[in-house]
């Protein structure tokens, strides 16, 4: 009998599963390692989401096309509901961009490091990815390298994620419309832009940049990890072809309700955003004065590493301790990523840092 494993393809078959386990089974006291907001969505508010949920009947599907949900998000965006296609999640929509982009032949192009999920979706739909390392200490793009990169590798896809995920930079507008003179598409994750400041936000270069692609998200900003929700903002005729690479019904009735009601005020989410914008200085400065390097972060999360300390075992040690933060760096990189949580909790990270030895 033939193997079945010899079906699947082989740049499948190369990659590891994506995983987020952490190895110890430690208590958890703080949750520094998504980039999840740390502060719930108060109960008034579930209320008000549970009850527009009720109404709703749940042994139909939800309503086709999402038209409801893509009218508030034009609202909020300022662009029209034909530019906008919801997902289950933008990790979703930014897979769907790379299935309709992916020729023989076609090259990713990221600064490094970036968001691990985009390795992994670009092995599946059977891109190549090139790279170019960002500038430590403050993780700085260089531009023109960037841009050579993409002629170098044509056809290529730029995806940029700003605030980049896991270093927190931002680019620029100009940035992004110089790349377009290179790049017919680009794509830009900005699933953190609403903890950057306001300029940072590429949504008002859609009119200039034609092939301009923009991934949100309710994960981070909105407190709604728990639902699965992201949008697409994209132009015509681009857009047209990125919603033939989504499922129908994608984004559930639960979602869609959250969403609804979330868009229909929004106090709660910007208050939590100036919350963590505040915290982030806050805390950046005190990772600072115990000797880190910290690099500027637009996001709700810092980047940083501690001199003559080992990464993995800091973090073991954060975790024995209930604290849980991320080690993305590598040898050469011994960097951590630490979410900005309440500030008790990062006042109790802090102090593991100042203790660990
Ligand atoms: C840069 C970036 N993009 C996308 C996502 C995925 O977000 P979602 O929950 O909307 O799938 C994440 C999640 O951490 C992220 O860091």
């Amino acid at each position: 009998m033939k193997d079945p494993l010899s079906m699947v393809r082989d740049e499948v078959r190369a990659i590891a599963a994506y995983s987020l386990l952490p190895e110890i089974d430690a208590p958890l006291v703080a949750k520094l390692d998504f980039n999840e907001s740390p502060l719930d969505v108060p109960d008034e508010l579930k209320d008000r989401i549970l009850a527009r949920l009720k109404a709703r009947r749940w042994g139909y599907y939800p309503a086709f096309g999402a038209m409801e949900l893509r009218a508030a998000l034009a609202r909020r965006t300022g662009r029209p509901a034909e530019e906008i296609v919801p997902g289950n999640g933008s990790g979703e929509l930014i897979a769907a961009a790379l299935s309709i982009l992916a020729r023989p032949g076609t090259t990713l192009v990221l600064p490094k490091p970036a968001f691990s999920l985009y390795f992994q979706v670009a092995a599946l739909a059977g891109m190549t990815v090139a790279t170019l390392p960002l500038n430590p200490p403050d993780f700085s793009l260089d531009e023109d390298a960037f841009l050579k990169l993409c002629e170098k590798n044509a056809p290529a896809v730029p995806l940029l994620c700003s605030p980049n995920n896991p270093t927190g930079g931002t680019v620029s507008r100009e940035f992004a419309r110089r790349l377009a003179e290179v790049s017919p598409v680009i794509l830009c994750d900005q699933a953190y832009v609403e903890f950057a400041r306001p300029e940072f936000d590429l949504l008002p270069l859609l009119d200039a940049v034609p092939g301009l692609v923009i991934f949100r998200t309710f994960s981070k900003a909105f407190s709604a990890a728990g639902f699965r929700i992201g949008y697409a903002v994209a132009r015509s005729p681009l857009v047209d072809e990125l919603r033939k690479a989504v499922l129908p019904f994608n984004v559930d009735i639960a979602a869609e309700s959250f969403a609804a009601e979330l868009l229909s005020d929004p106090t709660f989410s910007e208050e939590s955003v100036a919350a963590v914008t505040r915290e982030r200085e806050r805390f950046a400065v005190a990772l600072r004065g115990l000797g880190a390097s910290v690099a500027p972060s637009g996001a709700n999360f810092l980047f940083f590493s501690m001199p003559g300390v080992d990464p993995a075992r800091l973090r073991r040690h954060c975790l024995l301790n209930g604290v849980r933060v991320r080690d993305l760096g590598t040898p050469d990189l011994p960097y951590l990523r630490v979410t900005v949580g309440k500030p008790e909790e990062n006042d109790l990270f802090l102090r593991l840092v100042k203790e660990f030895e």
